[in-house]
């Protein structure tokens, strides 16, 4: 059945009145960093399990130069959002899979985790220290980035003593801002290794900076980002540099199948199964070149893009344009999951929790 639209989505005008809003330009926000008020911090030692947590104003830590983090790589991450809604309550979306994730990740690289429960207060409370930050409706949202690290001090390999998790906050805008996407495919870097034996499945720190030679390299030759394939065959797309990717030919949506390279993604995970419920087919495996570039329609989500269109794909000397706009797919499933996520649209799988 259609999603219901609910009837507290009023014009934008009506909205947020008398609300303590921070003093800053809300229509110029767009994915940088703000400083905002505070941050959460909790500690634990190894073999220990993380207890007590606390806020503290947003700044810079200090930690060892021979922290496990900066030394050999030992952190992780997570990206979520808080969204304001037009009646002025703030909605988190699925933070219980930030929690597995982050557990998950945490077991690759030997780490402590917080537990679900730790994890989704200090979220909360994260968000509620630093509620003027929330944009208003329409303006944006709180992007929540919560890190784990090892940060104690050592110099031979091996697990640091102690771990540090941290929650900071920022409010964002878009992540793109020129709209719809131009992708290179890129043919000689490789994000993961192939299998479940590597680490391209979980939020390791060490996934990003080895991407950024092919991204600069795009984005100076006018790209937006690049698209990555998998290291095996060189034949199959697997994401971008910061997205889950989807293809659509006919009423089938084809994504790269979670086999250890790609980034279990929550906006991924979601987007399936709006697009099921709306009645399309939607198949996950492994998806080639061939079948990308005869694709009607692509696009790209993630917590940070939510869901953006990709105008066009570049691979080798072939480039080939798909459809954008209003009538696409993407824009039709981006406008439930958005909904969803601001309480304009039923939520009829409890996948948003009230702060
Ligand atoms: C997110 O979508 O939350 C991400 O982690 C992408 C980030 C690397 C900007």
């Amino acid at each position: 059945s259609p999603p219901s639209i609910l009837g507290n989505c009023k014009s934008r005008s009506e909205s947020g009145d008398g609300e303590n809003y921070a003093d800053i330009d809300w229509d110029g926000i767009g994915f940088s960093l703000v400083p905002t008020d505070y941050m959460y911090v909790m500690k634990s030692a190894r073999g220990d399990k993380f207890s007590q947590g606390s806020l503290v104003p947003f700044g810079n830590i200090e930690i060892s130069p021979s922290a496990g983090i900066l030394n050999y790589g030992q952190g992780i991450f997570e990206g979520l959002k808080a969204q304001r809604t037009e009646d002025g309550r703030i909605l988190l979306f699925r933070p219980d899979e930030n929690a597995q994730r982050m557990k998950r990740g945490a077991d690759r690289l030997c780490m402590p985790s917080p537990s679900n429960d730790q994890f989704v207060n200090a979220v909360k409370q994260t968000v509620l220290a630093n509620k003027r930050w929330v944009p208003p409706p329409g303006k944006g949202s709180l992007y929540i980035r919560p890190l784990l690290m090892g940060t104690g001090a050592l110099l031979g390999v091996a697990p640091a003593p102690e771990y540090t998790f941290l929650i900071y906050c920022c409010p964002v805008g878009s992540y793109h801002k020129g709209g719809a996407l131009n992708l290179k495919v890129e043919d000689k870097l490789y994000r993961a290794i192939s299998g479940m034996g590597g680490t391209g499945g979980i939020k390791s720190i060490t996934n990003y900076a080895p991407v950024y030679p092919a991204m600069t390299a795009a984005k100076a030759n006018g790209f937006s980002d690049v698209l990555f394939l998998d290291s095996a065959t060189g034949k199959c797309i697997e994401e971008a540099t910061s997205c889950n990717l989807f293809v659509v030919k006919g009423n089938t949506i084809f994504t790269p199948e979670i086999v250890g390279t790609i980034l279990p993604g929550i906006t991924r995970k979601s987007i399936i199964e709006i697009a099921i419920d709306s009645g399309y087919q939607v198949i996950e495996g492994a998806v080639s070149v061939v079948e990308m570039l005869e694709a009607d329609e692509m696009f790209c989500t993630g917590t940070a893009v939510v869901v953006n269109s990709v105008a066009s794909v570049t691979y080798k000397d072939t480039k080939v344009d798909y459809k954008t706009g209003p009538k696409t797919l993407s824009a039709k499933l981006r406008s439930i999951l958005v909904g969803i996520q601001t309480g304009c649209v039923e939520d009829k799988k409890s996948w948003t929790i009230q702060i």
